[in-house]
């Protein structure tokens, strides 16, 4: 895995959105998934202005989110379709008939993650993933467990994972418990893989990410060791006190 540490967020983040935006001029129908929280604004906020001061363009690319929370509809102000409309979607040259999320409204959830999961295969899987990481490990909405699952699937979320989220929710009651969200193999199926961490917050799970080469399931994103290429971008809060080779 190659590490790449930067001093600040903004520039960990320019750094992400740079190989995003060079995967995209490089092959214009991209076909790219990306995640929501916190860790990917200043991503977004860096491609919405490459495309107004660069050109960059989305037109012929394929977005794909990696999860949704069950039960919560497209133009739902938290879920994250939205998200990724309103702070991208809606500010480039997107297709929207090339947006894809997980139907979360779906009254059988293993009917939509299944159909989910056929039409990433569908699409030739993912060209570049960008992923967050989790406090406790997980990578799209995968969390530590005894055993993981490869393709799209309900997911119930963990209680770290829970709290974290309320900050995004006016009242605890109201944040989902669970969320389809894509396996370990679609994720590790894309041709190239970066995950951004960014904060004092991640520094934990980053140390434990990175103090061993062993694979386990209590911590999903270990199993990024499996694929060759991966690019774990870190701010320095991130990266603080970590030995890095
Ligand atoms: P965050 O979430 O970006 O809001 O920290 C990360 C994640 O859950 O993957």
């Amino acid at each position: 895995m190659k590490i790449v540490v930067k001093e600040t967020e903004q520039e960990a983040s320019s750094y992400v959105a740079e190989i995003i935006g060079t995967a995209l001029r490089e092959k214009p129908g991209l076909s790219l998934s990306l995640p929501t929280g916190s860790t990917p604004v200043h991503v977004l906020e860096d491609l919405v202005r490459k495309h107004h001061e660069e050109g960059l363009s989305f037109a012929k690319a394929s977005l794909f989110n990696m999860d949704e929370y069950l039960g919560l509809g497209r133009n739902h102000p938290q879920g994250y379709y939205h998200f990724l409309d309103e702070l991208l979607y809606s500010q480039v040259d997107v297709d929207r008939a090339r947006t894809f999320a997980p139907d979360a409204l779906d009254p059988v959830p293993e009917h939509a993650a299944a159909a989910y999961t056929k039409l990433i295969q569908d699409a030739g899987g993912f060209d570049l993933i960008f992923l967050g990481i989790g406090r406790d490990g997980h990578i799209c909405f995968n969390m530590p467990a005894d055993s993981l699952h490869p393709y799209t699937h309900l997911e119930r979320l963990s209680e770290k994972t829970v709290a974290d989220n309320t900050r995004f929710f006016d009242d605890a009651s109201e944040v989902p418990t669970h969320a389809i969200t894509i396996g370990l193999k679609l994720v590790l199926d894309s041709k190239k893989i970066v995950l951004l961490a960014i904060g004092s917050g991640k520094n934990d799970i980053v140390r434990e990410l990175l103090a061993s080469e062993s694979i386990t399931t209590q911590l999903p994103a270990s199993f990024l060791r499996l694929h060759d290429d991966v690019t774990i971008v870190l701010d320095a809060a991130a990266a603080a006190g970590i030995e890095l080779a």
